[in-house]
């Protein structure tokens, strides 16, 4: 079974004040919870599982949006690394979907994909997300994507979550295990802010309210 980075309940993560933050956002952070090295670092690690796994066959990337693009792009980064400076390599092409969840969380949750998935039929293809929380949303995927027939499928998810509700599921490859707190940064939001911000931080409760929106659309 896959185990991430395992970051504990009582982790506080580190005093914002040491780090660079954009300045439009450093009333809005309680603390850097994953620094932006140490995301690429566990990143670094993660492309060279995965190579290693699916390494034999051209793989298509499969990024999921919005959350997922840097990662995706850190990842890819670090595998075509693998690719130039290894013994074998592997063709990899990519793919983007965006998903929108509604009755999120819940067991009649239902998702509407938005992009094409007819493409991944016979190919070996990796998921990469950003978090997972309940895996309800990446399971419901999974189940669109298998009616394309790819061949092989496998999900990377740079976090997930320890939480109570989980059913149970874990991706195939994860950077981080994180306790059941709200985060964002490197391409993870809240009503779309922070994904400007390199680290991944610890929101205020007050920038919750600041940054409040009616629409709730994305995950
Ligand atoms: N941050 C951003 N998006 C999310 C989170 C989170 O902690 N959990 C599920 N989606
Ligand atoms: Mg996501």
């Amino acid at each position: 079974m896959a185990h991430g980075l395992q970051i504990k309940d009582e982790e506080s993560g580190y005093n914002k004040n040491l780090f660079c933050i954009p300045k439009h956002y450093e009333e809005d952070l309680e603390r850097v919870f994953i620094p932006h090295g140490l995301i690429l670092d566990r990143t670094e690690r993660l492309a060279r599982d995965i190579m290693q796994d699916m390494g034999n066959n051209h793989i298509v990337a499969l990024c999921v949006l919005k959350g997922g693009y840097k990662f995706f792009a850190d990842l890819l980064d670090h595998i075509k690394a693998l690719n130039q400076n290894g013994d074998k390599s592997v063709p990899i092409t990519v793919d983007f979907v965006r998903i929108k969840s509604y009755c999120k969380d819940t067991p009649t949750e239902k998702i509407s994909i938005v992009g094409e998935l007819s493409t991944l039929n016979g190919k070996n293809v990796l998921v990469v997300e950003d978090i997972i929380k309940t895996g309800r949303t990446m399971k419901a995927l999974l189940s669109k994507l298998k009616d394309n027939e790819p061949k092989m499928v496998k999900v990377v998810s740079l976090l997930i979550k320890r939480t109570y509700r989980s059913p149970g599921y874990r991706p195939d490859y994860i950077g981080f295990e994180i306790p059941d707190k709200f985060v964002v940064g490197y391409a993870l939001d809240y009503n779309e802010y922070f994904r400007d911000l390199n680290h991944i931080c610890i929101l205020k409760e007050r920038a919750k309210e600041k940054y409040k929106s009616n629409v709730r659309l994305l995950e």
